[in-house]
């Protein structure tokens, strides 16, 4: 067994084998979610809560799919009505639960940092469903996923990641993710979107679509992420679309096998041209939502395995 984490927090923390193993059980999920009868029992007698406190769609729903799936008692906290809003901790809201025994804790938040934080507060499994600008490993890894079924590979490829870097914890996740599986990163944004010391990750940088996407075989682009700004960081929509925005025209830049993809939501004629983002030949953003179920199925799956190896032991 070459994964032996008590939680999945980060991209930060796996080896690449580890990456290799999580991909792998994900496959065989990827059958059984095409089958007529989607019923698998690694988590059955487990209980699973989704904690977001931040607003999700296609994460929620993946996280809570992929726990039905295989079997656990799935509760999803309305963390809007919840007793944060009247002035009680993230910590204190973490450790009520606690005492209601879950066996894996779904966590979305704001601030970067604060998902680890609880995982040291809690006895159960914990899994980072994104935090602030950090981390948001399990779209890495669906995104990591799509690209190896796609390419057949998932190393040595030239991956471009395109437009708001700097508030963006899928570009960190999926820099660290790729950068471990040896593939050439370039990231491509204004000036005012690439966070500082971005070079120290070994990535090359361009403020231009056309040479950045010269001979990619991936694109990758992100959403405007407004609600993470605090001021004027691009001039207007309609420039940011004319400089960045992905149109078959620039695309042309790219591998003629180029894919492209985006994690959701997307602003279409904003980051993409909504008709590229519908082609089926270009576009795998459907297939990233199909692999994300998939993935936490098997991220699930590994760390409810790991669960059980500890409490058998003690
Ligand atoms: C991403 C997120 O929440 O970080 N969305 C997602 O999980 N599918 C990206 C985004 O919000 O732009």
């Amino acid at each position: 067994m070459t994964f032996t984490h008590r939680h999945l927090l980060g991209i930060e923390h796996l080896r690449p084998e580890e990456i290799v193993t999580l991909l792998d059980r994900a496959e065989d999920y990827v059958d059984l979610n095409r089958a007529a009868e989607k019923h698998g029992d690694a988590l059955a007698g487990l209980t699973q809560i989704n904690m977001f406190f931040e607003n999700s769609t296609r994460t929620q729903a993946s996280f809570e799919l992929a726990g039905k799936r295989l079997g656990a008692d799935v509760m999803n906290m309305a963390m809007q009505a919840s007793s944060i809003t009247k002035g009680e901790t993230l910590i204190d809201t973490a450790m009520t639960l606690n005492a209601m025994h879950p066996d894996l804790l779904v966590v979305r938040h704001p601030h970067s940092g604060a998902v680890d934080l609880l995982a040291q507060k809690v006895n159960c499994a914990v899994l980072n469903a994104g935090d602030g600008r950090h981390e948001h490993p399990t779209q890495a890894l669906l995104d990591a996923l799509t690209i190896r079924r796609a390419k057949g590979r998932l190393h040595r490829l030239s991956i471009a990641i395109c437009g708001d870097i700097a508030h963006s914890r899928v570009a960190r996740s999926n820099i660290i993710l790729l950068g471990k599986m040896e593939n050439r990163i370039r990231l491509i944004g204004p000036p005012t979107l690439m966070p500082s010391g971005i070079s120290e990750f070994g990535v090359e940088v361009f403020d231009d679509m056309a040479r950045g996407l010269e001979d990619v075989d991936v694109v990758m682009m992100l959403r405007l992420q407004r609600e993470r700004m605090d001021g004027g960081f691009i001039p207007s929509e309609r420039e940011y679309y004319h400089r960045f925005g992905l149109d078959a025209d620039k695309l042309a830049h790219a591998k003629p096998d180029a894919i492209v993809m985006h994690p959701g939501p997307m602003n279409r004629g904003v980051e993409i041209d909504g008709t590229l983002a519908d082609d089926i030949n270009r576009s795998v953003i459907q297939d990233q939502v199909e692999m994300g179920v998939a993935v936490r199925m098997a991220a699930m799956d590994l760390l409810a395995r790991n669960l059980r190896d500890v409490r058998g032991a003690a």
